[in-house]
């Protein structure tokens, strides 16, 4: 049994891939598994806090005592992430959120017509940044991934999304990212601190990063 060091604290954490209707058969996704952020909801509840996990469409089974949420779109994750926000002492977004939508959903199945189809994206609103501008009182913790200068655009991220820190890795890296087990991370806070998390399981990562956000909680 784990020590209940998160006992009373509301987390609220984000998961998974968001997937953006294009008609009632096509959507448009990415690579995340949401193994990350259920790690995370798995060790935050297992320490006592509770736990609210809004997650797009994965494979995973919610881990027990958890509030699961699933949500498919982006718009839908930013409706159910505001309404739970007000309560929540810490807020981890680890999905992998998708930056465009498609502008219109067609309410049928687009049919197949001679030459191209152009589809045009309209541009989701950034939860994470939007939860900056409006935090008091919370820790507020963003994922980055990244293929490059990962530690420089992860300090231009706390900044632009009033975070408290970062969690930042390098997608490249073997044992890192998306479908994997396993991660390497660098916590980067406000301070300008940064520390790297070798490789280790998704879970051990997530206990790292509640140790990280008891650094901020008041
Ligand atoms: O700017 P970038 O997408 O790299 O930032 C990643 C962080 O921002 C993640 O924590 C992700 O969950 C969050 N994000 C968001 N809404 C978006 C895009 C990213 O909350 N539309």
């Amino acid at each position: 049994t784990e020590e209940q060091d998160l006992l009373g604290k509301k987390i609220l954490i984000t998961a998974g891939p968001t997937a953006e209707a294009i008609d009632p058969v096509r959507f448009i996704t990415n690579h995340s598994s949401g193994k990350m952020g259920y790690a995370l909801a798995e060790a935050a509840s297992k320490r006592g806090a509770d736990v609210t996990l809004i997650a797009g469409p994965t494979k995973l089974a919610p881990p027990i005592g958890v509030n699961l949420i699933s949500i498919r779109s982006t718009l839908d994750m930013y409706a159910a992430v505001m309404k739970h926000f007000p309560e929540q002492d810490i807020v981890i977004k680890s999905a992998a959120v998708a930056d465009y939508r498609p502008e219109n959903i067609a309410d049928k199945k687009i049919k197949k017509e001679e030459g191209n189809l152009t589809l045009t994206l309209a541009r989701n609103p950034d939860i994470l940044a939007e939860l900056g501008k409006i935090k008091e009182n919370k820790v507020l913790v963003g994922f980055a991934a990244e293929t490059n200068n990962v530690i420089e655009y992860a300090k231009e991220k706390i900044i632009k999304k009033n975070l408290d820190f970062i969690v930042a890795n390098d997608i490249t890296e073997e044992g890192a990212g998306f479908a994997t087990d396993t991660n390497i991370v660098y916590l980067i806070d406000k301070k300008g601190d940064v520390r790297k998390v070798d490789k280790a399981t998704k879970l051990e990562i997530a206990h790292n990063i509640l140790n990280k956000t008891k650094e901020f909680l008041k």
